[in-house]
């Protein structure tokens, strides 16, 4: 399962990127839960607002946004400082999982 994923994700992404491990992934969404497991889609702090949907979005297109927070490229207070604190394979390993993680849709 993981080797598909890791193959699906190098071809679509084209150029030589981290592979992705689900399993490890999961372990590292503690990180992530606080505000992105949240029922609704809304987190609490400081103030109520809304936070994007991770589960089932495609593994090319997590691991770029985390690589554009941590660059800069996106701006968001709270996903830039972590994403800065993500390795690239911290990165692969988690959009391995949200990809794959529809049905859990956290
Ligand atoms: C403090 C709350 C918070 C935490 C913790 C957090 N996020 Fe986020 N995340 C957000 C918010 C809010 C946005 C939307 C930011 C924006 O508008 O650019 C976001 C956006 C994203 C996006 C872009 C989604 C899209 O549809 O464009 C990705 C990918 C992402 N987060 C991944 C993660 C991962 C992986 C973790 C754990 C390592 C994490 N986030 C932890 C609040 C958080």
């Amino acid at each position: 399962m993981a080797v598909v994923l890791a193959a699906a994700a190098f071809t679509i992404g084209g150029t030589a990127q981290a592979e992705g491990n689900a399993g490890s992934g999961q372990k590292k969404t503690q990180m992530c839960e606080g505000c992105h497991g949240i029922e609704g889609f809304r987190t609490a702090y400081p103030e109520v607002y809304m936070v994007p949907k991770l589960g089932g979005q495609s593994a090319n297109y997590i691991v770029a946004a985390l690589k554009a927070y941590k660059s800069g490229d996106r701006n968001h207070p709270s996903m830039r400082a972590i994403a800065g604190s993500l390795s690239e394979q911290d990165m692969a390993d988690l959009a391995a999982y949200y990809a794959t993680a529809e049905k859990a849709a956290k």
